[in-house]
């Protein structure tokens, strides 16, 4: 998939704190790292591949036991918050998580930036241009925390894991007042008001590598559609990611927990669920007290009675016939499978340590085939990888065209401080890879759009989800293989699943007639 598509998925609406570092020893810009390494001392360990890769199977501890600290319960009342995520649904998913907690804080939420007292920056740190764009609103935040000193800024996420840009933060932008990581989130009460009333920026960045909160107050993007995490973290140490490195290990969340959490949000009238993590294939594999995978959690979860069940993101390597035995029952277990490749060549799968082949690839495709027909599968696949030949990136081409993918999240490699790809000399000029990125979005455009066409006079079930944002009297919603459908009907089926016939397809996205009976049936 690449912008355009992106966007066209996005259509539907559902400084005087700067003075308070003057008493610091020196002036910020003048500082080392080794001047804020006392931040790190008993927190943080910068990400360390070798380190990463021996972590132990430390026991996961599960906490039942979140409660916001009395002091900080209204400390929020009369103020706004706003939180600004990038990256990920699992991104997406914490910031429901610290909307649930602020809210609970007292805080109500704001869309205006100028109106916000917290204005936190969930961010992403998969790829250079996803940092690049928060270090831009880090600086486009700071005549607003000049003028507005108690307002606090504070970033979060994946980025927040990596020492260097912590350091970057806390040397070049001062603006910011707190800066937390991806294990920290439950902790928000206290940095709040730490950062509310500490003279110098709040850092809380912990390398210990997560012990599982439950109970966590959310406050879910909509009534709808709703994510549930499955399992956190990933121990695959692709060579090119650092999620390893900013997720820590995996570690699953216990079953009865994911269960009853399915179970409320069905009672609650939710339609679709989707599981995630970051390699959900993974799930279970932690456990050392009871034998229960990926596949057993989905064979529970199809008996809950809602009506879609999705999730993201499988690893090809983890993908085993017991779930591809559950997945076939059908039932609410969709059958759209996302399944990044990649690459198409072996010789590159085997750099980026994936652990598959080409051909182990293809022959899972098509074991996934022939147990589901009706199979819709998409991918993610990076171009440019260090030294990727030009051969090698054909074989990509071919694969995309062999499996026959719908669409596609397309990529050009970026390197990622502390990664093993990143230490590895590239000869491959940028303009190559970008000519490569064009043949390759001009291929996955032209399957999605003959996938689209494919539809073309036929009924599909649409999860009415809201407002076509281009135009209010037009309904917007995705079917059971998440292609987006545009239609006119009334208001009133919002939330609710329908029968849509396709009058036209576009590339990215189907228009279609709202089929009169199920208006009847839903009124
Ligand atoms: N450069 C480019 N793309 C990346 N991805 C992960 N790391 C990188 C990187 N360093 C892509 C992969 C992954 C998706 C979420 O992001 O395709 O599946
Ligand atoms: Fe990154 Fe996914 Fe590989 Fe894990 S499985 S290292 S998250 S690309």
């Amino acid at each position: 998939m690449n912008e355009q598509q992106r966007k066209e998925q996005a259509q539907i609406k559902q400084a005087a704190s700067l003075d308070r570092k003057s008493d610091q020893d020196k002036p910020l810009s003048e500082k080392t790292t080794e001047d804020f390494a006392h931040y790190f001392q008993t927190t943080y360990e910068p990400p360390d591949i070798r380190k990463a890769r021996k972590r132990g199977r430390d026991k996961v501890e599960v906490h039942y036991d979140f409660t916001i600290p009395e002091k900080v319960q209204q400390i929020g009342k009369g103020k706004k918050f706003l939180i600004r995520t990038y990256g990920c649904q699992m991104n997406e998913h914490d910031t429901e998580v610290m909307a649930g907690i602020l809210t609970e804080m007292g805080y109500e939420t704001t869309t205006e930036t100028e109106e916000a007292d917290v204005i936190l920056l969930n961010t992403c740190a998969i790829r250079e241009n996803a940092e690049n764009k928060v270090f831009g609103e880090i600086g486009h935040l700071k005549p607003l925390k000049l003028e507005k000193p108690d307002l606090i800024i504070g970033v979060c996420g994946c980025m927040s894991q990596q020492e260097s840009v912590v350091n970057k933060i806390l040397q070049k932008h001062q603006q910011v007042d707190l800066i937390f990581g991806t294990h920290n989130i439950h902790r928000l009460p206290n940095l709040i008001e730490e950062a509310m009333f500490s003279k110098a920026q709040v850092v809380e960045v912990w390398s210990k590598e997560g012990d599982i909160i439950e109970n966590l107050p959310k406050v879910r993007h909509g009534k709808i559609k709703a994510w549930v995490n499955i399992m956190y973290g990933c121990d695959k140490f692709c060579t090119y990611c650092i999620v390893p490195m900013t997720r820590g290990k995996e570690r699953s969340r216990r079953p009865e927990d994911i269960i009853q959490e399915v179970r409320h949000l069905a009672a609650q009238g939710y339609q679709e669920v989707t599981l995630l993590g970051q390699n959900v294939n993974a799930y279970g594999k932690d456990f050392e007290d009871i034998d229960y995978q990926f596949g057993d959690l989905l064979d529970d979860v199809r008996k809950i009675d809602i009506p879609r069940v999705r999730f993201t993101t499988s690893h090809p390597r983890d993908f085993d016939d017991h779930l591809i035995e559950v997945l076939a029952k059908g039932g609410n277990l969709l059958d759209h499978i996302h399944l990044p490749v990649q690459s198409g060549s072996s010789h590159i799968l085997r750099k980026m340590n994936r652990k598959y082949t080409r051909e182990s690839y293809l022959e899972l495709v098509d074991k996934i085939k022939a147990a589901i027909p009706n199979v819709t599968l998409t991918t993610d696949i990076i171009v440019g990888f260090p030294n990727e030949t030009e051969e090698q990136f054909e074989e990509t081409m071919t694969l995309m065209e062999e499996v026959g993918f719908e669409s596609a999240y397309t990529f050009i490699y970026s390197p990622r401080e502390g990664t093993p790809a990143a230490a590895q000399k590239d000869e491959i000029p940028e303009e190559v890879k970008k000519e490569r990125l064009h043949r390759l979005n001009a291929l996955v455009n032209k399957q999605s759009r003959e996938s689209m066409k494919s539809y073309e006079g036929k009924v599909v079930k649409v999860l009415v989800e809201g407002e076509s944002k281009k135009d209010d009297t037009v309904l917007a919603g995705y079917t059971e293989k998440n292609k987006v459908v545009n239609f006119k009907g009334p208001k009133s089926i919002i939330g609710t699943i329908v029968d849509v016939k396709v009058t036209e397809a576009k590339t990215w996205s189907l228009d279609g007639e709202l089929m009169k009976t199920t208006v009847e049936v839903n009124e």
